[in-house]
Order: structure tokens, then sequence, then C-alpha cells
């Protein structure tokens, strides 16, 4: 698996600010937006180009537009939907695709209770998002499901990976891309990453 964690001093101040318990719920919103947004650039990065012939002011040229099928996006149910509006404000015209799971308490094994995917998953590139790559175990479920849909090219978007989750989805998932604001110290006995950001959805949602 590919790890990318962005280095730029924009991301790390804003990782910074979003760590403080003390903000609102809308800063916290237009934070992980932000950092969505520079993750999405980088992730980006290698999207394909074609020239096209244009005209300008000055007569015609040429220039470089992205192609092929759109992208489609899979926010990863809840905490990922805070993530939608950052990818979308750099690649407007993404697909949107949506797999809703739950664990059965007893097996702890996923069980998919909405699915609702792009056509030609395998001609797009995937991106998936979630704030927190914590134990992996959704992530991974997510990435099965849309690779016996034929995915081919995933990128994962996180603000923050635990060292325990990168390990697991690498060794499930060596193919994909990742890319983190931050790879934090260790998981809790709770699941929960340290020093991490707390629980991203309920700060997200304001449901804390
Ligand atoms: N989910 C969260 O929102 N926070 C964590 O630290 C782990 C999982």
């Amino acid at each position: 698996m590919q790890i990318s964690q962005l280095s730029h001093p924009l991301v790390r101040h804003k990782l910074g600010l979003l760590r403080n318990k003390n903000i609102s719920t809308q800063k916290f919103r237009q934070l992980v937006t932000e950092l969505s947004i520079m993750l999405t650039y980088e992730a980006s990065r290698h999207l394909p180009t074609e020239y096209q012939s244009i005209s300008t002011w000055c007569g015609d040229t040429e220039i470089e537009a992205i192609c092929g099928k759109k992208p489609t996006v899979v926010p990863v149910l809840r905490a990922g939907m805070g993530m939608l509006d950052g990818v979308l404000t750099l690649v407007p015209n993404a697909r949107i695709s949506v797999i809703g799971m739950y664990r059965n308490h007893k097996t702890f094994e996923p069980v998919i209770y909405f699915e609702k995917l792009v056509k030609a998953l395998e001609q797009r590139m995937v991106y998936v998002i979630d704030p927190m790559l914590a134990t992996g175990g959704t992530l991974i479920a997510t990435i099965d499901t849309l690779k016996q849909h034929g995915a081919k090219q995933i990128a994962v978007l996180v603000l923050v990976a635990s060292p325990e989750g990168l390990e697991r989805l690498a060794k499930h998932h060596p193919d994909i891309q990742l890319f983190t604001a931050s790879i934090d110290e260790h998981l809790d006995q709770n699941g929960y990453i340290v020093p991490g950001l707390g629980d991203a959805g309920d700060r997200l949602f304001g449901t804390q």
C-alpha cells in the first residue's frame, strides 16, 4: 500500500486546531472541509488529462482537460459525509457511491444495509473518504465490496490514521493508495486513536 502523509504547514496547522476539544461544531466541520480539499489535491495528482483545442481571445490554442470517466467518491457512513464537501469542491463532477454497513454484534461481520454504486466502477478513480482510520475494519469491508463490483484504482483519504489500522489495511489491500494528514501514536483499548480527534462523527454532526 502506498502511503502519503501530507506535510504541508497548512495541513499541520489545521490539524492542530482540529485536535482542540473546545472548538465549535461549525469550526470542526470547516476545518475538516479544508483538510479534505488538501487531501483531494494530493490524491488527484495523477488523474489523466488530454489536449483539447479551444478558441481564446488571441486565437486558437490547446488546453489540458481531465479526461476519462468521472471519479467516484465513497463516503464511509457516517463520518465520511463530513469530508464530502471538501472533495466535491475540487472535483465537482465526481459521482457519489454509497455503501451503508454495520457490524453484527455477535459475529463482528460487516452487514451491508444499503448499497448504491455508480456504474463502470472499473473505469473510474475511486476515492474512499473517512476521517479516522482506526481499526480499519469498516474500510477494509468497504474496499472488499468496491473490488467485488470491479473497482481497480482506489485511493483512501483520511485525516488521522493509527499505525495498527494502516498495517491491517495494507495487509488486506496492498494495491491501494492512502492519503493522510497524520499518523498518530496508537489505538486505545476502546478503539479510539490517541491523540486523535475524539469521535469525529459526533463532532461533525454535533451529537457528542
Ligand atoms: N472513530 C472516531 O471517530 N475516532 C476514533 O478515534 C476512532 C474511530
